[in-house]
Protein backbone atom coordinates (compact mmCIF):
# COMPACT_ATOMS: atom_id res chain seq x y z
CA UNK A 1 0.00 0.00 0.00
CA UNK A 2 3.13 2.31 1.05
CA UNK A 3 4.08 1.87 -2.61
CA UNK A 4 1.12 2.06 -4.71
CA UNK A 5 0.43 5.55 -2.39
CA UNK A 6 3.79 6.52 -3.49
CA UNK A 7 3.25 6.02 -6.75
CA UNK A 8 -0.05 7.76 -7.12
CA UNK A 9 1.86 10.73 -5.08
CA UNK A 10 4.33 10.67 -7.89
CA UNK A 11 1.90 10.79 -10.78
CA UNK A 12 -0.40 13.12 -9.00
CA UNK A 13 2.78 15.25 -8.45
CA UNK A 14 3.25 15.06 -12.48
CA UNK A 15 0.11 15.89 -13.87
CA UNK A 16 -0.51 19.27 -11.65
CA UNK A 17 3.34 20.29 -13.12
CA UNK A 18 1.87 19.67 -16.46
CA UNK A 19 -1.45 21.92 -15.81
CA UNK A 20 -3.55 19.70 -15.06
CA UNK A 21 -5.93 21.14 -12.16
CA UNK A 22 -8.71 18.51 -11.25
CA UNK A 23 -9.23 15.06 -11.77
CA UNK A 24 -12.18 12.55 -11.81
CA UNK A 25 -12.48 10.24 -8.37
CA UNK A 26 -15.36 8.36 -7.86
CA UNK A 27 -16.87 7.35 -4.49
CA UNK A 28 -14.78 3.99 -4.35
CA UNK A 29 -11.53 5.46 -5.00
CA UNK A 30 -11.92 7.84 -1.92
CA UNK A 31 -12.99 5.42 0.23
CA UNK A 32 -9.57 3.63 -0.61
CA UNK A 33 -8.02 6.39 0.02
CA UNK A 34 -8.96 7.44 3.20
CA UNK A 35 -8.89 3.74 4.76
CA UNK A 36 -4.99 3.85 3.05
CA UNK A 37 -4.26 7.23 5.06
CA UNK A 38 -6.22 6.44 8.08
CA UNK A 39 -3.95 3.00 8.09
CA UNK A 40 -0.96 4.39 7.67
CA UNK A 41 -1.14 7.25 10.30
CA UNK A 42 -2.09 4.20 12.38
CA UNK A 43 -5.65 5.59 12.82
CA UNK A 44 -8.83 2.65 13.36
CA UNK A 45 -10.94 3.67 10.56
CA UNK A 46 -14.15 5.26 12.43
CA UNK A 47 -17.37 2.65 12.22
CA UNK A 48 -18.69 4.65 9.12
CA UNK A 49 -15.73 4.85 7.08
CA UNK A 50 -16.46 2.85 4.22
CA UNK A 51 -14.42 -0.38 3.66
CA UNK A 52 -11.62 -0.64 1.12
CA UNK A 53 -12.63 -1.65 -2.54
CA UNK A 54 -10.88 -4.36 -4.21
CA UNK A 55 -8.41 -2.64 -6.50
CA UNK A 56 -10.34 -2.59 -9.96
CA UNK A 57 -11.05 0.19 -12.26
CA UNK A 58 -14.06 2.37 -11.04
CA UNK A 59 -16.74 2.28 -13.56
CA UNK A 60 -19.39 4.61 -14.98
CA UNK A 61 -19.26 8.33 -14.56
CA UNK A 62 -17.63 10.25 -12.15
CA UNK A 63 -17.62 13.42 -9.82
CA UNK A 64 -14.91 15.97 -10.90
CA UNK A 65 -13.06 17.32 -8.03
CA UNK A 66 -11.91 20.64 -8.88
CA UNK A 67 -9.19 22.45 -6.93
CA UNK A 68 -10.03 25.50 -8.49
CA UNK A 69 -13.35 25.77 -10.40
CA UNK A 70 -13.30 24.58 -14.37
CA UNK A 71 -10.85 23.41 -16.48
CA UNK A 72 -11.84 20.04 -16.49
CA UNK A 73 -9.31 17.12 -17.31
CA UNK A 74 -9.68 15.09 -20.19
CA UNK A 75 -7.36 12.93 -19.80
CA UNK A 76 -8.57 8.86 -19.16
CA UNK A 77 -7.98 7.88 -15.47
CA UNK A 78 -5.04 5.94 -14.44
CA UNK A 79 -5.42 2.56 -12.66
CA UNK A 80 -2.58 1.70 -10.62
CA UNK A 81 -2.08 -2.34 -10.23
CA UNK A 82 1.10 -4.35 -9.80
CA UNK A 83 2.43 -6.39 -12.36
CA UNK A 84 4.37 -9.17 -11.25
CA UNK A 85 7.95 -9.33 -12.25
CA UNK A 86 9.07 -11.68 -15.34
CA UNK A 87 9.51 -14.49 -12.66
CA UNK A 88 7.21 -14.19 -9.53
CA UNK A 89 9.80 -14.25 -6.14
CA UNK A 90 8.60 -14.10 -2.95
CA UNK A 91 11.31 -13.13 -1.07
CA UNK A 92 15.06 -11.97 -1.67
CA UNK A 93 17.61 -14.58 -1.22
CA UNK A 94 20.96 -14.47 0.32
CA UNK A 95 23.77 -13.34 -2.82
CA UNK A 96 25.20 -16.48 -3.68
CA UNK A 97 28.97 -16.92 -3.55
CA UNK A 98 30.94 -16.63 -6.53
CA UNK A 99 34.70 -16.62 -7.60
CA UNK A 100 36.28 -14.19 -10.06
CA UNK A 101 38.00 -15.85 -13.08
CA UNK A 102 42.12 -14.87 -13.35
CA UNK A 103 43.04 -13.17 -15.77
CA UNK A 104 43.72 -9.51 -16.99
CA UNK A 105 41.16 -6.78 -15.91
CA UNK A 106 38.79 -7.16 -19.24
CA UNK A 107 38.32 -10.62 -18.62
CA UNK A 108 37.49 -10.62 -15.03
CA UNK A 109 35.18 -7.63 -16.22
CA UNK A 110 33.76 -9.26 -18.76
CA UNK A 111 33.27 -12.37 -16.98
CA UNK A 112 31.35 -10.58 -13.76
CA UNK A 113 29.19 -8.55 -16.04
CA UNK A 114 28.13 -12.04 -18.08
CA UNK A 115 27.43 -13.44 -14.51
CA UNK A 116 25.27 -10.47 -13.55
CA UNK A 117 23.31 -10.13 -16.57
CA UNK A 118 22.54 -13.34 -16.44
CA UNK A 119 21.87 -13.92 -12.48
CA UNK A 120 18.69 -15.64 -12.65
CA UNK A 121 17.52 -13.31 -9.72
CA UNK A 122 18.40 -10.15 -10.78
CA UNK A 123 16.42 -11.06 -14.28
CA UNK A 124 13.45 -11.75 -12.22
CA UNK A 125 13.28 -7.97 -10.61
CA UNK A 126 12.75 -6.68 -14.22
CA UNK A 127 9.97 -6.33 -15.88
CA UNK A 128 9.57 -7.38 -19.82
CA UNK A 129 11.44 -5.29 -21.79
CA UNK A 130 13.31 -3.70 -19.27
CA UNK A 131 17.21 -4.94 -18.14
CA UNK A 132 19.64 -5.52 -15.21
CA UNK A 133 22.31 -2.68 -15.20
CA UNK A 134 26.01 -3.30 -15.11
CA UNK A 135 28.74 -0.36 -14.33
CA UNK A 136 30.08 1.03 -17.41
CA UNK A 137 33.45 3.09 -17.80
CA UNK A 138 36.81 2.58 -17.57
CA UNK A 139 38.65 -0.03 -16.00
CA UNK A 140 41.96 1.89 -15.21
CA UNK A 141 39.70 4.76 -13.60
CA UNK A 142 40.91 6.52 -10.74
CA UNK A 143 37.40 7.56 -9.69
CA UNK A 144 34.49 5.48 -9.22
CA UNK A 145 31.19 6.82 -8.76
CA UNK A 146 28.53 4.51 -7.03
CA UNK A 147 24.82 5.64 -7.28
CA UNK A 148 21.50 3.72 -5.77
CA UNK A 149 19.46 2.01 -8.53
CA UNK A 150 18.21 2.53 -12.23
CA UNK A 151 16.02 4.57 -12.86
CA UNK A 152 13.28 4.80 -15.98
CA UNK A 153 15.85 5.16 -18.56
CA UNK A 154 18.42 2.82 -17.36
CA UNK A 155 16.58 0.17 -17.07
CA UNK A 156 15.41 0.74 -20.82
CA UNK A 157 19.08 1.04 -22.01
CA UNK A 158 20.96 -1.29 -19.61
CA UNK A 159 23.46 1.52 -18.52
CA UNK A 160 23.66 3.33 -15.31
CA UNK A 161 22.72 7.25 -15.04
CA UNK A 162 21.81 7.63 -18.57
CA UNK A 163 18.76 9.93 -17.86
CA UNK A 164 18.57 13.30 -16.27
CA UNK A 165 20.55 12.93 -13.11
CA UNK A 166 23.11 11.19 -15.40
CA UNK A 167 23.55 14.00 -17.84
CA UNK A 168 23.95 15.99 -14.72
CA UNK A 169 26.81 13.55 -13.50
CA UNK A 170 28.45 14.10 -16.90
CA UNK A 171 28.92 17.46 -16.68
CA UNK A 172 29.77 17.27 -13.07
CA UNK A 173 32.60 15.07 -14.51
CA UNK A 174 33.31 17.37 -17.34
CA UNK A 175 33.65 20.07 -14.50
CA UNK A 176 36.38 18.15 -13.11
CA UNK A 177 38.26 18.68 -16.35
CA UNK A 178 37.12 14.53 -16.98
CA UNK A 179 35.28 12.87 -19.25
CA UNK A 180 32.47 10.41 -18.78
CA UNK A 181 35.03 7.25 -20.61
CA UNK A 182 38.00 8.10 -18.08
CA UNK A 183 35.52 7.13 -14.74
CA UNK A 184 34.03 4.20 -13.75
CA UNK A 185 30.12 4.50 -13.02
CA UNK A 186 28.08 1.53 -11.15
CA UNK A 187 25.26 1.56 -8.59
CA UNK A 188 24.61 -0.06 -5.47
CA UNK A 189 21.62 -1.87 -7.33
CA UNK A 190 21.76 -3.94 -10.50
CA UNK A 191 17.77 -3.50 -11.26
CA UNK A 192 15.14 -0.81 -10.59
CA UNK A 193 13.32 -1.11 -7.46
CA UNK A 194 10.07 -2.23 -8.60
CA UNK A 195 6.61 -0.26 -7.91
CA UNK A 196 3.31 -0.51 -9.06
CA UNK A 197 2.37 -0.04 -12.59
CA UNK A 198 -0.11 2.04 -14.17
CA UNK A 199 -2.42 -0.03 -16.66
CA UNK A 200 -0.34 0.02 -19.54
CA UNK A 201 2.74 -1.22 -17.44
CA UNK A 202 4.14 2.25 -17.02
CA UNK A 203 6.27 2.75 -13.59
CA UNK A 204 6.03 6.22 -12.14
CA UNK A 205 7.91 6.73 -9.87
CA UNK A 206 10.93 5.01 -7.61
CA UNK A 207 11.51 3.77 -4.28
CA UNK A 208 14.69 2.46 -2.50
CA UNK A 209 15.98 -0.08 -2.63
CA UNK A 210 15.44 -2.68 0.76
CA UNK A 211 18.01 -3.97 2.72
CA UNK A 212 18.20 -7.24 1.15
CA UNK A 213 17.66 -5.56 -2.16
CA UNK A 214 20.90 -4.27 -1.39
CA UNK A 215 22.22 -6.86 0.75
CA UNK A 216 22.07 -8.98 -2.58
CA UNK A 217 23.32 -6.57 -5.05
CA UNK A 218 26.74 -5.29 -2.99
CA UNK A 219 28.78 -8.56 -3.91
CA UNK A 220 28.39 -7.60 -7.07
CA UNK A 221 29.44 -4.01 -6.90
CA UNK A 222 32.56 -5.18 -4.61
CA UNK A 223 33.53 -7.31 -7.15
CA UNK A 224 33.45 -4.08 -9.50
CA UNK A 225 35.84 -2.60 -7.12
CA UNK A 226 38.13 -5.36 -7.14
CA UNK A 227 38.15 -5.56 -10.77
CA UNK A 228 39.01 -1.88 -11.64
CA UNK A 229 41.00 -1.20 -8.10
CA UNK A 230 40.03 2.60 -8.14
CA UNK A 231 42.26 5.41 -6.25
CA UNK A 232 38.49 6.12 -4.71
CA UNK A 233 34.80 6.06 -4.61
CA UNK A 234 32.77 8.56 -4.44
CA UNK A 235 29.22 7.49 -3.50
CA UNK A 236 26.44 9.78 -4.79
CA UNK A 237 23.41 10.13 -2.13
CA UNK A 238 22.13 8.76 0.92
CA UNK A 239 20.93 4.80 -0.70
CA UNK A 240 24.10 4.70 -2.55
CA UNK A 241 26.09 6.21 1.09
CA UNK A 242 23.77 3.16 3.35
CA UNK A 243 24.32 0.93 1.19
CA UNK A 244 28.12 1.44 1.38
CA UNK A 245 28.35 2.34 5.26
CA UNK A 246 25.83 -0.02 6.43
CA UNK A 247 22.35 1.04 7.71
CA UNK A 248 21.87 2.84 10.39
CA UNK A 249 25.45 4.71 10.09
CA UNK A 250 23.95 7.92 9.75
CA UNK A 251 20.98 9.80 10.51
CA UNK A 252 21.14 12.54 7.79
CA UNK A 253 23.21 12.78 4.81
CA UNK A 254 24.42 15.85 5.78
CA UNK A 255 26.43 13.88 8.64
CA UNK A 256 28.20 12.28 6.60
CA UNK A 257 28.45 14.10 3.10
CA UNK A 258 31.98 15.97 2.74
CA UNK A 259 33.83 13.79 4.90
CA UNK A 260 36.58 10.88 4.07
CA UNK A 261 35.29 7.47 4.89
CA UNK A 262 35.53 3.50 3.47
CA UNK A 263 34.60 1.14 1.47
CA UNK A 264 36.55 -2.12 0.48
CA UNK A 265 39.61 -0.95 1.97
CA UNK A 266 38.79 2.39 -0.67
CA UNK A 267 38.82 6.10 0.58
CA UNK A 268 34.91 6.96 0.10
CA UNK A 269 33.57 10.30 -0.58
CA UNK A 270 30.00 10.58 0.26
CA UNK A 271 28.10 13.71 -1.38
CA UNK A 272 25.08 14.58 -2.98
CA UNK A 273 22.88 12.98 -5.49
CA UNK A 274 22.31 14.56 -8.68
CA UNK A 275 19.37 14.46 -8.64
CA UNK A 276 19.35 16.59 -5.08
CA UNK A 277 20.72 19.23 -7.13
CA UNK A 278 18.11 19.16 -9.96
CA UNK A 279 15.24 19.46 -7.53
CA UNK A 280 17.64 22.11 -5.52
CA UNK A 281 19.20 24.65 -8.97
CA UNK A 282 20.76 27.09 -6.41
CA UNK A 283 24.34 27.75 -6.27
CA UNK A 284 24.30 27.14 -2.48
CA UNK A 285 23.23 23.38 -3.39
CA UNK A 286 25.71 23.19 -6.10
CA UNK A 287 28.69 24.55 -4.21
CA UNK A 288 28.04 21.86 -1.55
CA UNK A 289 28.49 18.48 -3.93
CA UNK A 290 31.63 21.42 -5.69
CA UNK A 291 33.05 21.44 -2.85
CA UNK A 292 33.17 17.25 -2.27
CA UNK A 293 34.22 17.08 -5.54
CA UNK A 294 37.00 19.04 -5.22
CA UNK A 295 38.42 17.36 -2.31
CA UNK A 296 38.05 14.23 -4.47
CA UNK A 297 40.34 15.66 -7.31
CA UNK A 298 42.79 16.57 -4.53
CA UNK A 299 42.98 13.06 -3.27
CA UNK A 300 43.15 11.58 -6.76
CA UNK A 301 45.51 14.24 -7.71
CA UNK A 302 44.22 15.86 -10.63
CA UNK A 303 45.19 19.08 -11.54
CA UNK A 304 42.94 21.87 -10.21
CA UNK A 305 42.83 25.47 -11.79
CA UNK A 306 41.36 28.77 -9.74
CA UNK A 307 38.65 28.92 -11.75
CA UNK A 308 37.44 25.49 -10.68
CA UNK A 309 37.79 26.37 -7.04
CA UNK A 310 35.66 29.07 -7.73
CA UNK A 311 32.96 27.35 -9.02
CA UNK A 312 29.76 28.52 -7.81
CA UNK A 313 30.85 30.96 -5.07
N1 LIG B 1 20.25 7.29 -10.19
C1 LIG B 1 21.16 6.42 -9.72
O1 LIG B 1 21.51 6.45 -8.56
N2 LIG B 1 21.65 5.53 -10.57
C2 LIG B 1 21.31 5.47 -11.85
O2 LIG B 1 21.82 4.64 -12.58
C3 LIG B 1 20.38 6.42 -12.32
C4 LIG B 1 19.86 7.32 -11.47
Amino acid sequence: MHASLHALTAELKRLKASGVKSLPVSDASLAQLRTALTRRAGIRPAASTPPAVAAEPAVGPEPVVTAEASVPYKAPERTFTVKPAATPVPAIPAPVPFTLPAGDKPTRWAALRARVLADEFCCAQVRPGKQVVFGVGSLDAKIMFVGDAPGAEEEVQGEPFVGPAGQLLNKMIGAMGLKRADVYIGNVMNWRPQMPVDVSGVQYGSRPPSPPELAYCLPYLQAQIAVVNPALLVALGSVAASGLLGPGTFKTLGEVRGLWKEFAGKPLMVTYHPSYILRNQSNQSKRLIWEDLLKVMERAELPIAEKQRGFFL
